[in-house]
Parts: C-alpha cells; sequence; structure tokens
C-alpha cells in the first residue's frame, strides 16, 4: 500500500490585523514551501469558521475574509501553485468537523490550553465553538488528508489533538489490512528561530492580532513611518548587544528583536551579533528598522493594491474552494459511508 501522498495544509484566521508574528512565524513558510517538490498540493486557508467562535460583525467579517487573502497573495502565494480559499465555502470543513467533534473526547479537548486564554475568565460564557474548535481545525486538515501543516508553536498542542483524533478514528474504523491508517498523522512543521515571535512592549508575551496595544505588535498594513516608529519604542534594556546568544538568555526584548533582524536578513543570530554585538540599541534599532521598512512595507502596499478590486480576490477564493472541494469530496463520501451515513462532502 503507497503511504498517503504529502501534501500541505494550513490557514489563519480572518479576525484583526495580521502581524510580523504570523508572517514570520507561518506566511513566510507557507511561501517556502511552493519551492518544495515534495509535496503535490498546498492548500492555504481562509478559516473563516473558526472566526465566528467569538463575536464577528458581518460587513467587518467579509473584508477581513480577502484583507487574510490579500496578505496571502502579497506576501508570494501564487494561487495556481497553491490552493487559496475560505475555509465556508467548502462544506466538508463543516461535515467533518461534527464528526470529529464526535471522535474527540472532553478529557482531549479540556486540556488545550488555547480555548483557556481566549475565554478568559468568563468560561461559562464562551461559545461551545470556541471549546471545540480543534476538532474543526483537524477537519481542516485531514479533510484532505494533509500530512504537513506549518503552524507556528502556539498551534502545536492542536496538532497533537489532530494525531490523536485521527489515530482514534483509524483504529475505531479503519481497515486493520491497510497498515497506512484511514488518515495519515499530520506532522507540524515549525521553524524553530521565528516559532514565537514576541510583543515589541514585553518579551514575554506573543506577538498578537488581539493585544490592547497597538505598539506591542507590527501589522503587515502598516505605513513606513508607523512600522519605524514601533521599532524605535521597541521595549529594550540598557546594555549593549552581547557576542553570543548565551549573552541574551535573560533579556527577552534582546532576543525578540535580534531573532526578528536575523529572521528578516536571512541571517543566524550568531552572525547578526558578529556584526552588532558590543554596540547599543541606538546603533541596532535604526538598522532593524530600515530592515523591517523594507521586507514589510512592499507587502501591505500590495495588499492594498489587491483590496482595491475586491472581485478579482473573490474571483481567486471561488476557483480554490472548488479545486479544494474536489479534493475533499471522495474523502468525505469514504468517511460517511464508513459511518454507516450518507452523503457527505455535497457541495
Ligand atoms: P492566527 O492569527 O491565530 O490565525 O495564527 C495564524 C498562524 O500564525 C498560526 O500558525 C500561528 O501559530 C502563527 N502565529 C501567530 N502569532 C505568532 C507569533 N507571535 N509568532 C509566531 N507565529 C505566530
Ligand atoms: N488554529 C489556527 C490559529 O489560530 C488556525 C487554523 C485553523 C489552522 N485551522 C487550521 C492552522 C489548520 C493550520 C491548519 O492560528
Amino acid at each position: 500500500m503507497t503511504p498517503h501522498a504529502p501534501r500541505v495544509f494550513s490557514g489563519m484566521q480572518p479576525t484583526g490585523n495580521l502581524t510580523l508574528g504570523n508572517y514570520l512565524g507561518a506566511l513566510r513558510n507557507f511561501v517556502a514551501l511552493q519551492e518544495d517538490d515534495t509535496f503535490a498540493e498546498r492548500l492555504y486557508c481562509v478559516v473563516d469558521l473558526h472566526a465566528i467562535t467569538v463575536a464577528q460583525d458581518p460587513d467587518a467579517l467579509r473584508t477581513a475574509i480577502r484583507e487574510v487573502a490579500a496578505a496571502y497573495i502579497a506576501s508570494g502565494l501564487d494561487p495556481k501553485r497553491s490552493i487559496v480559499f475560505n475555509q465556508s465555502r467548502v462544506s466538508a470543513h463543516a461535515e467533518l468537523g461534527w464528526i470529529f467533534t464526535c471522535v474527540a473526547r472532553m478529557g482531549w479537548v479540556k486540556r488545550m490550553t488555547q480555548f483557556k486564554e481566549k475565554a478568559g475568565k468568563d468560561r461559562e460564557e464562551a461559545s461551545v465553538g470556541l471549546f471545540s474548535y480543534p476538532t474543526l481545525m483537524a477537519a481542516d486538515i485531514l479533510a484532505y488528508r494533509a500530512t504537513h501543516v506549518p503552524v507556528g508553536e502556539d498551534q502545536k498542542q492542536h496538532l497533537e489533538l489532530t494525531r490523536d483524533i485521527a489515530a482514534k478514528f483509524n483504529h475505531d474504523y479503519g481497515n486493520p489490512e491497510d497498515e497506512r491508517g484511514f488518515f495519515p498523522l499530520p506532522e507540524p512543521l515549525i521553524q524553530p528561530e521565528t516559532a514565537r515571535i514576541m510583543s515589541l512592549r514585553n518579551g514575554e508575551n506573543k506577538m498578537s492580532k488581539s493585544d490592547p496595544s497597538d505598539m506591542s505588535r507590527i501589522n503587515l498594513t502598516d505605513t513606513k513611518n508607523v512600522i519605524a516608529q514601533k521599532i524605535k519604542k521597541a521595549k529594550t534594556d540598557p546594555e549593549p548587544l552581547p557576542s553570543e546568544a548565551e549573552g541574551m538568555i535573560a533579556r527577552p526584548e534582546a532576543r525578540n528583536l535580534v531573532g526578528i533582524y536575523a529572521a528578516l536578513a536571512d541571517m543566524s543570530v550568531d552572525r547578526v551579533l558578529a556584526e552588532y554585538g558590543g554596540q547599543g540599541f541606538g546603533a541596532f534599532k535604526p538598522a532593524l528598522a530600515d530592515l523591517t521598512v523594507e521586507k514589510i512595507a512592499p507587502i501591505g502596499d500590495e495588499m492594498r493594491r489587491l483590496m482595491e478590486t475586491p472581485d478579482e480576490i473573490d474571483a481567486i477564493l471561488a476557483d480554490g474552494a472548488g479545486r479544494a472541494a474536489a479534493l475533499a469530496r471522495p474523502v468525505l463520501r469514504e468517511v460517511y459511508d464508513t459511518l454507516g451515513l450518507t452523503g457527505g462532502g455535497t457541495a
């Protein structure tokens, strides 16, 4: 039996502005995977059904979906080489999501730290969807039998749950003769250097689009001046940069800024420190600001240009959805049939 074909799937939520953290932790890796011939297909989804686990304004959501699609394309995803689409256009996600809600165990889902963070203190008021969020994520990936999932560090636990769901489904319903299993057990692809880009205001917190302070993050749509200002005001310490990475173990802000520089310049942290070690932030920050402007501002410019023709973005999403649905449909039919149900993957 041939193993499951290598296939990439990933997604981002259309909730607010995408940040430098999204770009370095995930999006840039989506683009790099386009050059990797190991994979026959790459699916990059705007996960709009995940967005509604918390309240959304419908018009703002419509715009945010297009904006994430624009960010994908502006960052270098080619809709011919990758399948770019939004989740709600392909009914297989919601259908398989329900089935996985019945496969996953309460105890597994209760362990998810992202739910605890997102639900906050008033957990009783959180939607049931916010709790069962990772079962829909498992469906996103497994509806395509995807084998590799490029994500940032914070999604590792959700990927483990996806593997648990796949393994349980394989065990409960798989054909014991089929060694590869009904579903593959998908692997996260996490780039260690950029797995967790931190806030510019506090090196202990993740850079996040939901942080109340806009100064804590670089948004992909920030203008050149705003990017430069945010780097200039980024929290640092009074010490000069060390000449070796060990010197930053107890200096989270320095580690974060040097890490961002290294990632954007495609250099090792050691090389950055060979150049800037011994110098203060007064010298380093302007260089980092210039580099960030050079790499990020063009993405924002291109996003704005793409957003001027929303119909073109919608056409790309519709085309991607058609190709995605064609891949998911046979998998859904097989799942439904295996369970003794009829239908599945009808749209
Ligand atoms: P989200 O914005 O939560 O939909 O996240 C989309 C992708 O970006 C996921 O793969 C996250 O792991 C990744 N991501 C979000 N914030 C960061 C960050 N600060 N550093 C690295 N990766 C991130
Ligand atoms: N949960 C992911 C996040 O918050 C987004 C996501 C949804 C996703 N479905 C996915 C990522 C499938 C990878 C694969 O960032």
